[in-house]
């Protein structure tokens, strides 16, 4: 069975999906996200990440960032836990006192070398689910053999330009979703194709979202749903429906939120805001 399925994924097809709050349920029934990133003057996309996690329905989160992400973090993030490096402007080994459910891994991270050496450290003794974004992308795509460490069901969520480090230029959209398609069996992960209209890749599989909008070209948005998808691995989605269900809620989230405040206006922190309106827009 090698033929390629493409579905369009919109309210119909994520009602099925859809796990609902139990009623004899308690924090630990719905996970722990752990959120690992951060360095000097980029705590932000780590506030945004976890933030997105613990609004998609997570039970518990932490946070791994530099030391500089203690005081940003529990002042601005009550709800956290936070647990940090011994540097203080960059990871340097990644260790924790926690069980999570799900890690997601990158935002803001930087590429410093190392935080690099810390990722692969990490990435041999590590087992537990992941989803990786942005600066832990622009490591891996840089040291390629470290693919191999990645557990399996992997999500990876880059934009366009993390895409092209990973997968190698295109020179169509057609030879694009081959090169991904490629990609995800080489290294049995979930590739999230970012842009107007998502795509997420899983060996033939081609799930095309059918929210979101313009509103959404802008700085943090991106960590947004990294956050989201985690919290959703950490709920007991499987990965691949954790991560279409994740990417559906998030340009949901934004279709509502421009209603109230626009395309130029709407910003990453407004999506989180509109989670529970996306969730509660699927009835
Ligand atoms: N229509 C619909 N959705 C869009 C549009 C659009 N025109 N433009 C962007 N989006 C969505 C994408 O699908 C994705 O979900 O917004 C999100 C943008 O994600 P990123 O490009 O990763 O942006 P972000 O993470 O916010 O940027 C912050 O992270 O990855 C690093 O290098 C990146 O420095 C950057 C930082
Ligand atoms: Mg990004």
């Amino acid at each position: 069975a090698t033929e390629t399925e493409v579905e369009l994924m919109g309210k119909l097809e994520m009602l099925p999906i859809y796990q609902p709050r139990e009623k004899f349920s308690n924090k630990g029934t719905y996970g722990h996200a752990l959120v690992v990133g951060g360095s000097y003057g980029k705590i932000g996309a780590v506030v945004l990440s976890a933030r997105a996690a613990l609004a998609s329905g997570v039970g518990l989160v932490t946070t791994f960032t530099p030391k500089c992400g203690y005081i940003p973090l529990q002042s601005s993030f009550p709800e956290a836990m936070v647990i940090t490096d011994t540097d203080d402007e960059k990871i340097t080994a990644i260790s924790y006192d926690i069980a999570p459910t799900a890690i997601a891994l990158g935002m803001g991270m930087g590429t410093h070398k190392e935080t690099h050496l810390a990722l692969k450290e990490f990435l041999k003794n590590n087992t537990t689910a992941l989803v990786i974004d942005a600066d832990a992308l622009n490591i891996l795509a840089a040291h390629k053999a470290d693919l191999k460490l990645l557990p399996p069901q992997t999500v990876l969520t880059p934009h366009p330009k993390e895409l092209e480090r990973l997968i190698g230029t295109w020179t169509d959209d057609f030879d694009k979703l081959k090169k991904a398609e490629a990609f995800t069996k080489k290294h049995g992960c979930i590739l999230v194709i970012k842009g107007a209209h998502t795509i997420t890749v899983f060996g033939n599989k081609f799930y095309v979202n059918a929210t979101g909008n313009p509103g959404l070209a802008t700085g943090g948005t991106g960590d947004v749903l990294t956050g989201i998808i985690t919290g959703l691995i950490c709920q007991g989605y499987e990965p691949f429906i954790a991560t279409v269900f994740g990417v559906y809620l998030h340009g949901k989230s934004a279709d509502i939120a421009v209603e109230d405040y626009g395309y130029q206006s709407l910003t990453a922190s407004h999506v989180i805001d509109y989670l529970g309106r996306a969730y509660l827009n699927l009835f």
